[in-house]
């Protein structure tokens, strides 16, 4: 018999082989600028997609607003099925329902969102076809409840999906498509409108799509890449996260009313836990209320992509993946993009590799988040460093 720790300890061993080992460290933030260490690095992983979250101005504004003043709860003390559901749920999940034309529920988190959903919905007789590169909490909801029904295609392989669709459609009573309008590691769009219509030409095809990263970022309002391409009333789930561009906290689903009914008494990580506070609600419709008008930071935001992107292409001999915020360097091995992370850490910047099981084995990436708040210079001055860093490495 072998006792945890020592079972334990093998792990830990097995995923330090592999160069796979995470830690935690004491962080200090100032703007873009991180301290870890005493060194202060350009903070390139932060999701904050427009830089909301340390504009003072913007956040002065929240604190004198009658919603912070009225709302001012620490905590809710309760999940929503008791008596934790304040005011402010409905009033955000109403502004949701206005802004997309779909009932919305909040869950704590994007994790929480698509664990609640998947697993309420994979409790039905259904198949689930999901992008391989779809985020850890889908295949977590998948995994969560009972031995899903549950098959794969190749990353935006509008083929390969078809494939698996054409084989599965009569087998199931209903087909349930996972993707993300901008997925989280690879960076790039859904081919959405070829989602569409393949789902159009099946009667049973749903589609579960998870704007994370392209919700306050992207698109006319910041309504992120399915309200941009007027598809909305094509798409069956849309998950929406807080805590990325809308700097905030918290999720919803957005979907008809039958489904939103079905999750509030099956989507176990709504019942079982205690809702946000409604203070963290009250941030996430204020920031809501005020998309519209974000759209110069959703410009300096584009071209500081764009150009950085370019850049990249014009100066290194690498695979570059990313369509937008996200823009990721493909480096392989895991020790290659540590070795590569770490050579820029020394160089001022903080930009994580981003290893096996987030990514698949030998597809290490070096992962930039870009925000409105950062300068073209140092952007311009990291292509250099990452022109000498890949010359020196073999
Ligand atoms: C695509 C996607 N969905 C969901 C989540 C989870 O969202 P949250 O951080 O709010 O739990 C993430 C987080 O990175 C994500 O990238």
């Amino acid at each position: 018999m072998q006792p945890l720790e020592s079972q334990v300890l093998a792990q830990l061993e097995s995923l330090k082989k592999d160069s796979n080992t995470r830690s935690l460290f004491l962080q200090k933030h100032h703007g873009t600028t991180l301290i870890i260490q005493d060194s202060a690095l350009l903070n390139l992983a932060s999701n904050d997609y427009l830089g909301l979250s340390s504009d003072k101005d913007f956040n002065q504004r929240f604190l004198d607003s009658t919603l912070f003043k009225e709302h001012c709860y620490f905590s809710s003390s309760s999940s929503r099925l008791l008596s934790g559901n304040f005011e402010i749920y409905t009033l955000l999940e109403s502004h949701l329902k206005t802004l997309f034309g779909k009932e919305s529920l909040l869950f704590n988190s994007g994790y929480h969102a698509n664990i609640g959903a998947i697993s309420a919905l994979s409790a039905l007789n259904v198949l689930f076809v999901a992008d391989k590169s779809i985020h850890a909490s889908h295949i977590d909801g998948l995994k969560g409840f009972k031995t899903p029904n549950f098959k794969r295609f190749s990353h935006n392989d509008m083929e390969s999906l078809k494939k698996i669709l054409e084989q599965n459609v009569e087998c199931y009573d209903s087909i349930i498509i996972l993707s993300e309008g901008l997925f989280s590691m690879e960076g790039d769009f859904t081919p959405l409108l070829d989602l569409i219509a393949l789902k159009k030409s099946y009667p049973n095809v749903y589609l579960y799509i998870d704007e994370a990263h392209s919700i306050g970022s992207f698109g006319k309002n910041g309504l992120g890449l399915c309200a941009n391409l007027g598809v909305l009333k094509d798409i069956d789930f849309l998950i929406l996260t807080f805590g990325k561009a809308l700097s905030s906290m918290g999720a919803c689903v957005l979907c008809n009313t039958i489904f939103k009914d079905y999750f509030i008494n099956t989507a176990r990580a709504l019942i079982y836990s205690t809702a946000l506070p409604p203070i963290n609600i009250a941030r996430t419709l204020f920031v809501f209320l005020e998309l519209s008008k974000l759209e110069e930071k959703r410009e300096v935001l584009a071209t500081l992509c764009n150009s950085f992107k370019t850049s990249l292409q014009e100066n290194l001999d690498l695979e570059i993946l990313g369509d937008y915020n996200i823009i990721s360097l493909v480096l392989g091995q895991n020790a290659k993009a540590i070795h590569f992370s770490k050579s820029l850490a020394k160089e001022g910047y903080f930009a994580p590799a981003i290893k096996t099981p987030s990514v698949p084995k030998n597809k290490a990436l070096l992962r930039f988040s870009l925000t409105a708040n950062l300068e073209s210079k140092p952007l311009e001055n990291l292509v250099k460093i990452l022109q000498k860093i890949t010359y020196a490495t073999p």
